[in-house]
């Protein structure tokens, strides 16, 4: 097992048997960190995703003056409620992590200092005008480097000089959970009442978690906008212990994994399900593979549950519409399950896959391509021709930063013919533990 080793080996696979777990969910972790932050107390938080994603939110947040202290997937966060936050001493440097960055530009909007925001390559080169916009319509002002090849957005290095909010009411341009979160915390301190509405329904983790700690936020049933109205509101949360499920898209590599190699049966336990997020079991089973959810439960609003998976033949669906959208993060993985199934898998309504942590489609088309994969690029999605029974090849996998990229090469390489290489390093954003995890159901990784 080649857990420390900058790259991974992975050789074709027997069997995956047997039960686990995985880190705790990257976007719940996330909110954990930051909404414990503003809360009016101590707050223990227990399940914690340890990726370089979650940590680059800590370390922001302790840049702004929150005690954070981590122990294994433990936190705890001493809360200083919104106007306890000071301006940090340099730039807050978010990483690799969209999450992180952009719910700070909206926590840092309604603050009265300046902030400078920035994160690696990758970041650098991802759309912020969606966030910068409305919070400029709010009474931000927001800056940030200009690119003459994708005019009128901007990136990173931003420049937040945050101060009196007003209330917008506003449809945002796309499906975003990272969006939606930011004009939230925006909302939460401006006056007035904050309305969102969304082409889609994007993850509700931000929902959930601030209604449980007691923030003035709702869903209209109606319109399913979300609802910001601070008026009355003494601006604390409540500090109360935070439980984090196991993170589903995380889980859903191993999920694809024990769909595609024969005679596998696994299960991962206490994973998330929340329904905004549980595309890919959908679409999983839409392929003919063999899913069950045993030991369905809630933590703080979210449900949690165990899922079994077992491997059967799949065959090619269609990807498209809100099931795209509630599959996003998983494209990478369900496109190796596409790759190894019968017939043609179309991916569509996912122009957003372009502006992730590296272009996915470019990225999926490239790796797929390289096994020796039948796969039509179009600009919101991909066209996947499955191998059936044929192995792809191995080869070097290259992610160019990007976690799921790298995950979804070394799961298709259990299949391979051959060797299969990946860079481990850019796995650790968010599953620090994923070759221990899989080596202990007995792949050759
Ligand atoms: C996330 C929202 C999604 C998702 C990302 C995590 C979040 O991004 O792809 O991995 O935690 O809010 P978008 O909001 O850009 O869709």
């Amino acid at each position: 097992m080649a857990v420390d080793s900058p790259t991974l080996k992975i050789r074709r696979s027997g069997p995956l048997r047997g039960a686990c777990r995985v880190p705790g969910d990257k976007s719940i972790s996330h909110r954990a960190l930051l909404f414990g932050a503003l809360a009016d107390g101590v707050v223990e938080a227990r399940g914690l995703g340890r990726g370089g994603d979650n940590l680059s939110t800590a370390a922001a947040l302790r840049a702004l003056g929150v005690e954070i202290a981590l122990a294994g997937d433990e936190a705890t966060v001493h809360g200083v409620g919104f106007d306890g936050l000071r301006a940090a001493a340099g730039a807050l440097d978010c990483g690799n992590s969209g999450t992180t960055i952009r719910l700070l530009m909206g926590l840092v909007a309604g603050r009265p200092f300046g902030s400078e925001l920035m994160g690696d390559a990758s970041l650098t080169r991802r759309p912020m005008r969606r966030v910068a916009d409305p919070l400029r319509r709010m009474g931000a002002a927001v800056e940030g480097r200009t690119d003459p090849a994708r005019p009128g957005d901007v990136f990173p290095p931003l420049r937040v000089r945050g101060g009196a909010l007003t209330a917008i009411d506003y449809e945002l341009p796309v499906a975003s959970a990272q969006l939606k979160s930011a004009l939230v915390l925006a909302g939460l301190q401006a006056r007035g009442v904050t309305r969102l509405r969304e082409p889609g329904r994007s993850r509700d983790h931000t929902e959930r978690m601030l209604r449980f700690l007691g923030a003035p936020i709702s869903v209209d049933a109606a319109s399913g906008a979300v609802v910001v109205d601070p008026g009355g509101w003494n601006g604390r949360l409540r500090a109360v212990p935070i439980l984090i499920p196991g993170d589903l898209s995380s889980a859903t590599f191993l999920f694809v994994a024990a769909a595609t190699v024969a005679g596998s049966d696994v299960t991962v336990e206490n994973v998330g399900l929340n329904p905004t997020r549980s595309g890919a079991l959908d679409v999983l089973t839409a392929m003919g593979a063999s899913i069950e959810i045993t030991g369905a439960g809630e933590a703080m609003g979210e449900p949690v549950g165990a899922v079994r998976v077992r491997a059967s033949r799949l065959r090619g669906v269609k990807v498209a519409g809100e099931l795209a959208l509630r599959s996003l993060d998983e494209i990478p993985a369900l496109a190796v399950a596409a790759a190894l199934a019968e017939g043609e898998t179309v991916f569509e309504d996912l122009a957003e896959l372009r502006v992730k942590e590296s272009d996915r489609i470019v990225a999926v088309a490239r790796e797929l391509r390289r096994a020796g994969v039948g796969v039509e690029e179009r600009p919101d999605g991909l066209v996947v021709t499955g191998l059936g029974t044929r192995p792809p090849s191995g080869g070097t996998v290259k992610p160019e930063h990007d976690h799921r990229i790298a995950m979804a090469g070394a799961i298709l390489g259990l299949s391979a013919a051959d060797e299969t290489t990946v860079p481990a390093a850019d796995i650790a954003t968010s599953f620090p533990t994923f070759a221990e995890t899989l080596g202990a159901l007995g792949a050759p990784i």
